[in-house]
């Protein structure tokens, strides 16, 4: 049986939660690098938050990937074939591939990645784009310094995770916001968070209160909404909050509530800031050589949750991402 490509590719436009009806996931023929372009075989599959935007119509930071197009995705595989300069046969590569198992690629926004010193997950991970988020976002927008309290929310998950390790490498005190008792053990036994909050056991500012004595200099924002608004309150003068993501938001058929403690902002002084990874591109040797230090010297844990089921499970596990169904860095392995 000859080989084939099996490819995700986008067939309407979702309303509220994406579904598997919403993709069209078939067979086609492996494609065939032209002139300065290379064929990975992909192996790993990231699931990322953003992909529900990316597949929404209207003005963001990337245009949506268009109707029938391969779902755009980070992806991690091996070169198999190469006209490239600078990739070879057998070469491990991570960065923009899509949801298929070969891809085509000039080398545009995909690096050589070293498979001795991580896993290929990671690279798509920890030590990849959600890595390099968490640490341009605190280091650059959140600016901790040694005795601040920095608290995140998804604490658990790719990003948040790091977050809270990075600020306490900074000499911080940090605090994750994370879903049930589990994942906030796992942030504070696991990953030396110094506390963890429950957000869904109802009362949240009385639980950031006690878990913030000293108020909170830092917040590190990816989910929005009522999280958002109740974090707000407990803000320092001049504190800092570097707006990564806002999950909570990202399936929402109806407009957001009002934010009832935007005043905040004002009286404190808040720098309240947006960014996306790609602002820092022409910095990102400087986030993976810090990423992978700190890796290397036990400082920056890193865990995956990698799923089987294949290209054809995608639209499924996606949708864990935004029920917390995932525990750190969801991957889907083809
Ligand atoms: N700006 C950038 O360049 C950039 C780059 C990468 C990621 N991001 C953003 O960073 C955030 C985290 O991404 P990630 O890749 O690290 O994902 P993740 O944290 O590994 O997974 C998502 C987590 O979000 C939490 N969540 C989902 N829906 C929620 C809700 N309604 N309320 C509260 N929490 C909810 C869940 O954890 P719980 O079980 O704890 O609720 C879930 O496990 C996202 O907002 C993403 O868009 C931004």
């Amino acid at each position: 049986m000859s080989r084939q490509n099996r490819v995700v590719r986008l067939k309407r436009r979702p309303v509220g939660m994406a579904s598997r009806d919403d993709f069209e996931i078939a067979d086609e023929p492996v494609p065939q690098p032209g002139e300065g372009e290379f064929l990975v075989r992909i192996d790993y599959v990231s699931l990322d938050p953003a992909m529900r935007g990316w597949i929404s119509p209207g003005r963001s930071y990337v245009p949506p990937v268009e109707i029938g197009a391969p779902m755009r995705a980070f992806a991690a595989g091996y070169v198999e074939a190469s006209n490239h300069p600078d990739f070879t046969v057998g070469d491990a590569v991570a960065g923009l591939l899509g949801v298929q198992r070969y891809a085509v690629s000039k080398g545009t926004r995909v690096a050589k990645v070293d498979p001795a010193q991580a896993p290929l997950p990671r690279w798509i991970g920890g030590l990849g784009m959600p890595g390099q988020t968490a640490y341009f976002g605190l280091l650059e927008i959140g600016r901790p310094k040694p005795g601040d309290t920095v608290v995140v929310s998804a604490a658990s998950g790719a990003v948040g995770s790091l977050v809270g390790q990075i600020a306490r490498n900074m000499g911080c005190r940090a605090v994750g916001i994370a879903g049930g008792p589990q994942k906030c053990r796992y942030v504070v036994e696991e990953l030396g968070f110094d506390a963890a909050v429950d957000y869904k056991a109802g009362h949240l500012d009385a639980d950031l209160a006690a878990a913030c004595p000293d108020g909170i200099d830092v917040y590190f924002e990816n989910v929005g909404g009522e999280i958002f608004d109740t974090v707000l309150g407990r803000m320092n003068l001049f504190g800092r909050i570097p707006v990564c993501g806002m999950i909570s938001m990202y399936n929402a058929t109806e407009p957001p509530a009002p934010i009832r403690n935007i005043r905040s902002i004002l009286v404190n002084r808040l720098t309240v800031r947006g960014f996306i990874v790609f602002d820092f591109q022409d910095r990102i040797a400087e986030a993976n050589e810090a990423l992978g230090r700190w890796h290397a010297e036990g400082r920056l844990k890193m865990r995956e949750d990698v799923r089987q089921g294949g290209i054809d499970a995608f639209p499924d596990v996606l949708n864990e991402l935004y029920t917390g169904g995932n525990l750190g860095k969801l991957v889907l392995a083809l």
